[in-house]
């Protein structure tokens, strides 16, 4: 999931720069390229299928996501890629074994990515993630995997969950420190209670939803990219406030009751590990 986010956003952003400082003759052969690739005589999808088989002969990683991530667009199923993949072992050989194996993942990945597009509902979504979550919760496991296998999962399946984390009650009851957490690196690393969202729960022991953060004025902003926030308390088995799960999100207000409620199942379940 994360390898094809990164591979579109880089690509997207170094084409802009690319475009930006290319003269005419770049451009030309940009848009060349484009045209090439438009259905004529030839459909999309054939079009997208040589187009995958000559970057596997030529070996050129880039070429060949992105031809993988097309052809998927344009209905490639996994029989015709696997034909494609056949034909390009022939054609460039044992040397395109690297190449192969990672095109195997890459479309596997599109494959899982495309599969998640059918919840159409939070409700659905949420399901299928506590069954992940379920194992994780029952393996035997110490507290950093387990904490770090939640951030994991949510951000990994949650589209707008861009930045999910615990932070921990140091001893003196005091204090929240960073513990797992997946996303940009903060500089809050430790927070008093008090200060911040994070620092605000640590003291109401409630969870804190805020659709917007720019209208907090006890806020902490950990990036420029983040709109909105919400954060949950964790209870240990004696109901003390022993941590808190705090996430980010890039959209302004996209955490409702649903996401309360399945946040506080999660950290609820984590009670007995504390
Ligand atoms: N925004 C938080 C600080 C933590 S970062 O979001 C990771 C706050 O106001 O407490």
């Amino acid at each position: 999931m994360e390898n094809i986010k990164r591979f579109i956003s880089e690509r997207e952003e170094l084409n802009k720069q690319t475009l930006d400082f290319a003269g005419k003759n770049i451009k030309r052969f940009f848009n060349l390229d484009m045209n090439c690739y438009k259905a004529g005589v030839l459909d999309k999808k054939i079009k997208e299928m040589l187009g995958l088989s000559s970057s596997m002969v030529l070996r050129c990683d880039d070429c060949i996501s992105y031809h993988l991530l097309e052809c998927h667009k344009a209905g490639v199923s996994n029989e015709e890629i696997e034909e494609v993949f056949s034909i390009a072992l022939i054609v460039g050989g044992s040397i395109v074994i690297p190449h192969l194996r990672r095109a195997v993942k890459f479309w596997e990945e599109i494959n899982i990515m495309s599969q998640k597009d059918k919840f159409k509902t939070k409700t659905e979504l949420f399901s299928y993630i506590k069954i992940s979550l379920e194992k994780v919760l029952s393996e035997e496991m110490g507290l950093t995997d387990r904490l770090q296998m939640i951030c994991d999962i949510l951000s990994q399946e949650v589209k707008y969950y861009n930045w999910v984390g615990f932070y921990l009650t140091k001893d003196d009851k005091q204090t929240l420190v960073l513990g797992p957490y997946v996303g940009d690196e903060t500089e809050h690393k430790e927070i008093p209670f008090g200060k911040g969202i994070c620092g605000q729960t640590a003291v109401t022991n409630q969870t804190f939803l805020v659709p917007d953060v720019s209208m907090q004025s006890n806020y902490l902003s950990c990036s420029l990219n983040t709109k909105a926030e919400i954060v949950v308390p964790v209870f240990n088995k004696n109901n003390e406030f022993v941590a808190e799960l705090d996430i980010d999100s890039h959209e302004v207000n996209p955490f409702n009751q649903e996401d309360k409620d399945f946040l506080e199942y999660i950290c609820e379940s984590l009670k007995s590990y504390f």
